[in-house]
């Protein structure tokens, strides 16, 4: 097995997580006879300030070369919000037809929740949020900007092709995960089908049809974002496979990250699940400018990252062994966030690498 992977260090603290994500999957490698080549490329922040480029069609096309890209973080304090997220991390997900995010929500053992009585049984579940489609298209415009007519609209998309690719998927990795003793076969759409008659609809009624065609396996549970939100809260232990489109899965993946012990551990993946589709993993936790070579980021999210693109590039068992590395880390650790860990940025790297 050789995999050829893109790696996007990016902004503030990104190049010091993904090297520690670099240091794990040198160590799984040599002992799982995996061999990969490493592409490095300088996009991001600094490369914008300095030069003015986001990125240009031919670097796009110079990814789908590689088996799989990992990034570290975007975002740059002297650059203007919107535009490197704009121009590069929707810009990929969009091009390279990323158009699943998953986002794993699994408390580790002896990390730190802020739910009440709550530990890793109770947090045990996966959100798939559409990711190329919904509010995120950018179809709508402003007019009369800056007067008292001012309108701007900003449209909602949802095609039947893009949510029954996505229902697709989810209802195949619920399937996966009650094979695997992973979970229960239970699928909840999360939507706002009360408000959002439109959109809403296209989902419920695909969500249905497949589920009753093709999927009869898979229990089919339905909430309404507002709910679920409330329900992460009181009893996360309800859900089992989540699938949401691309705006409500935004707001609640970040609610699920802060319960399964914040953005120092949570981790997701961009996928194009079709064959020779190139997908991209990442740490969720921004690129957190302060704490930029001081040490003292937490390197787990970007190292579970790592993991995930193993586990979903051919390479599930060195995947596997990540993920049991950093549970055997999180108990040691005095807490997730940064400069609390009780070690170093690449003390936590070695502790992931002595545990493999
Ligand atoms: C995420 C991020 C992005 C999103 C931003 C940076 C555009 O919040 O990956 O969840 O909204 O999808
Ligand atoms: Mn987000």
């Amino acid at each position: 097995m050789s995999l050829k992977l893109a790696v996007i260090p990016g902004d503030g603290t990104g190049p010091e997580v993904v090297r520690e994500a670099l240091k794990v999957l040198k160590t799984v490698a040599a002992s799982e006879k995996l061999k990969y080549t490493l592409t490095e490329f300088d996009y991001g922040g600094d490369r914008y300030l300095k030069s003015g480029k986001v990125i240009d069609e031919a670097e796009i096309q110079g990814l789908r070369k590689f088996d799989a890209v990992l990034l570290g973080a975007l975002g740059h304090p002297d650059v203007k919000p919107g535009i490197l997220e704009k121009g590069i991390l929707l810009r990929l997900r969009f091009d390279l037809d990323q158009y699943i995010n998953l986002r794993p929500v699994h408390l580790y053992p002896g990390v730190d929740t802020p739910l009440k009585d709550k530990g890793p049984e109770h947090i045990n579940f996966d959100v798939i949020r559409e990711n190329t489609e919904d509010l995120y298209c950018g179809h709508g415009g402003i007019m009369r900007k800056g007067s008292p007519q001012e309108i701007s609209t900003q449209e909602m998309i949802t095609t039947r092709f893009g949510a029954e690719r996505c229902l697709r998927y989810a209802f195949d990795y619920a399937r996966m995960k009650k094979k695997t003793k992973k979970g229960k076969g239970k699928l909840t759409l999360v939507h706002k089908t009360n408000v959002l008659t439109f959109c809403g609809d296209t989902w419920f009624r695909a969500f249905n049809e497949i589920g009753e065609q093709d999927y009869p396996d898979i229990e089919r549970d339905y909430n309404h974002v507002d709910a679920c939100c409330m329900w992460f809260v009181k009893s996360p232990e309800f859900y089992d496979t989540i699938v949401v489109p691309n705006m409500f899965g935004d707001i609640i993946t970040d609610l699920a990250a802060i319960i399964q012990g914040g953005l120092g551990v949570a981790a997701g993946g961009n996928i194009n699940p079709e064959k020779g589709g190139v997908s991209m993993y990442e740490p969720m936790g921004g690129s957190a400018p302060k704490y930029t070579n001081l040490n003292v980021i937490n390197p787990l999210a970007a190292i579970a990252a790592m993991g995930m693109l193993l586990q979903n590039t051919g390479a599930k068992k060195a995947g596997d062994r990540i993920d049991a590395a950093i549970k055997k880390v999180t108990p040691k650790m005095k807490s997730q966030s940064a400069g609390k860990m009780g070690y170093s940025t690449t003390q936590v790297g070695d502790l992931v690498c002595e545990n493999l």
